[in-house]
């Protein structure tokens, strides 16, 4: 059976790129698969955290989870570190991870390029307690963004040297997964890279109608198409790509015709994608403002989570160490 594993760190309010990339991708594919997901707080201390935010963060993100459509009835919603277990799976594969491919990880040279006063241990050791988390439910599907492909390589490369190096089949391929097509990589407003949250150049799920409205018309454009058929600027590809994941194709391609015969009105652009990134949003940050005041709920969701996830981390953690020859006397 296909065992679907995703996870966001709680860093912040959800934006689009989160959504699309791995939220809405593993609502679609939750009655169809058993399904975990969780939120990746141990990863977010590579950062150091503020311990004051850091339980608020948590609910926030949970708040949006649910908000955004994942079913606790039916997907296993946990807090990472209520199942400690990924912690000790996380030391024995690391057993078996090199110093010098961790030190390559793209995310790992990024991070020491920006904050060389803070290169710790937990940041090169990061792909491996990701590894870990899919690993500990043997996931097979991770819904995931185009950011996270390198981390899934990583991932097959530790599964595949344990089978092999053990002479057995436990660990399955765990493979990137976007429902029906590549994996999607939400662009920024600002007219460069992806959106993140430390960016400042996202739309989050939290967003107010009014400040969707007002980030999209400052999106960066450009002075128009000058002749037929042009290329696109960064900033309005970046329009177009945001637009192929809330709009409809006759929208899209309406605008494209626009671009290519030079006609086109980067004003009337912004505001069909603002109405169409509303759509999006609105249902949910009604939803989110609903489900963060109550907390009960929110308790016997993760309540109920980490017990699920610690059954399933139990039974992988018991039979890594037996294949490992950590027996009991
Ligand atoms: P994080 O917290 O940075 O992002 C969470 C998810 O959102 C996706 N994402 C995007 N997708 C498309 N366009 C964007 N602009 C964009 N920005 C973010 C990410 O690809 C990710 O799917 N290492 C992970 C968290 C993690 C995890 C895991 C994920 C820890 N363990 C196990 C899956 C499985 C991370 O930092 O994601």
């Amino acid at each position: 059976m296909d065992i679907v594993l995703s996870g966001i760190r709680p860093t912040g309010q959800l934006h689009l790129g989160n959504y699309f990339g791995a939220l809405r991708n593993f609502v679609r594919m939750q009655y169809d698969a058993k399904c975990y997901f969780f939120i990746a707080d141990y990863h977010s201390l590579t950062t150091h955290n503020d311990p004051a935010h850091l339980h608020e963060n948590v609910k926030t993100v949970l708040a949006e989870y649910l908000a955004a459509g994942i079913n606790p009835d039916i997907a296993t919603v946990y807090v990472q570190s209520d199942v400690p277990q990924v912690a000790e799976l996380s030391l024995l594969l690391g057993m078996h991870a090199y110093v010098g491919e961790l030190e390559r990880t793209a995310s790992f040279k990024d991070k020491v390029r920006k904050n060389p006063n803070n290169v710790n241990a937990g940041l090169l050791t990061y792909p491996v307690l990701m590894a870990a988390d899919i690993l500990l439910h043997r996931a097979t599907h991770v819904p995931v963004g185009k950011d996270q492909e390198q981390h899934l390589e990583l991932t097959r490369v530790f599964a595949r040297r344990f089978n092999n190096m053990y002479g057995v089949d436990f660990f399955p391929e765990s493979m990137p997964y976007n429902f029906g097509s590549e994996l999607v990589k939400i662009p920024g407003l600002d007219g460069t890279g992806k959106m993140g949250k430390s960016e400042n150049n996202g739309i989050f799920l939290a967003d107010s109608d009014e400040a969707i409205r007002k980030k999209v018309m400052r999106a960066v454009t450009d002075s128009g198409p000058t002749e037929p058929n042009s290329p696109l600027s960064e900033g309005v590809a970046n329009i177009f790509a945001i637009m192929e994941a809330v709009s409809s194709p006759d929208t899209i391609a309406f605008f494209r015709e626009k671009y290519a015969t030079c006609e086109i009105r980067y004003g009337d652009l912004k505001k069909q994608l603002a109405e169409d990134i509303i759509k999006v949003v609105a249902p949910i940050r009604e939803r989110i403002e609903a489900i963060k005041c109550d907390e009960s709920y929110l308790r016997r969701v993760v309540r109920d989570g980490a017990e699920k996830a610690r059954e399933s981390a139990d039974r992988t953690v018991a039979e890594v160490r037996r294949i490992m020859g950590i027996r009991p006397f």
